[in-house]
């Protein structure tokens, strides 16, 4: 298995792929229970990062289980999805955007394999911090599809579960964040520092709080991201064809 499927909120059905697989992987931090199935004669690890019924809020996911899980099973590549507010009038509801770089607002969460002792230590270069090679494969994908998408964004990761309010916003704005989400860190980091390629595809689902007329509701969140799943998958799809 070389290639995985993280899928943030609003892409949890693993049908779009065949002969559908459960798996369970142990690893030092847990079992992660996930499902696999193949794809243009590949086979494709499936992770609803939230758990297939949006049951794991962001602060709370095992994201070093999910990555080790995946480095065990021989993942070399993976595209992961996350739904962000946007903090850019030029990044509207609906677009995809494929970022680049990442912003990082966390606060409680362990954001790497090296913890000392028989691990050792360890200082990830982040200067790339998204695979070039997948990045690629996936623009040519959304030309191949007609998707237009953005191919460059500043993605500031909070540590949620709420959203932010309007001073924290202007402050990512200020400080170069294009948009905002609560989980692509340290997902990414987890991926690099094992040593697998990793890309993301943002979906804007809304206007960043204070930029957006109305509060903010997950229900909101969903709904954009409903109606942007088959363009999602198709990108997904297209590039794991490619
Ligand atoms: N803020 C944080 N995370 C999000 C948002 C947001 O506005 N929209 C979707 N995920």
């Amino acid at each position: 298995m070389k290639i995985a499927i993280i899928g943030g909120t609003g892409v949890y059905d693993p049908k779009i792929l065949n002969n559908i697989k459960d798996l369970e992987i142990a690893t030092p931090y847990g079992v992660v229970r996930f499902k696999s199935g193949e794809y243009a004669g590949q086979e494709v690890a499936f992770i609803p990062r939230h758990g297939s019924n949006h049951s794991i809020p962001p602060h709370l996911i095992n994201y070093r289980a999910n990555i080790w899980a995946m480095k065990k099973v021989g993942v070399q590549n993976i595209i992961a999805t996350t739904a962000v507010g946007s903090l850019n009038l030029d990044m509207k509801p609906g677009d995809f955007v494929l970022i680049d770089q990442f912003l990082d607002f966390i606060k409680n969460r362990t954001t790497s394999f090296y913890e000392g002792g028989e691990r050792g230590v360890a200082h990830l270069d982040v200067t790339t911090p998204y695979c070039p090679s997948i990045r690629n494969v996936l623009m040519d994908a959304a030309k191949q599809i007609g998707i237009s998408i953005h191919t460059q964004g500043t993605y500031v990761c909070t540590e949620g579960p709420r959203f932010e309010t309007p001073a924290e916003i202007k402050m990512f704005a200020k400080l170069g964040g294009d948009l905002v989400g609560m989980t692509n860190v340290p997902e990414v980091i987890l991926a690099r520092e094992a040593e697998m390629c990793y890309a993301t595809i943002s979906m804007v689902t809304n206007f960043a709080a204070g930029i957006s007329p109305q509060p903010l509701t997950h229900h909101e969140v969903l709904e954009t991201m409903q109606a942007n799943t088959e363009n999602i998958k198709k990108l997904i799809l297209t590039a794991i064809e490619r």
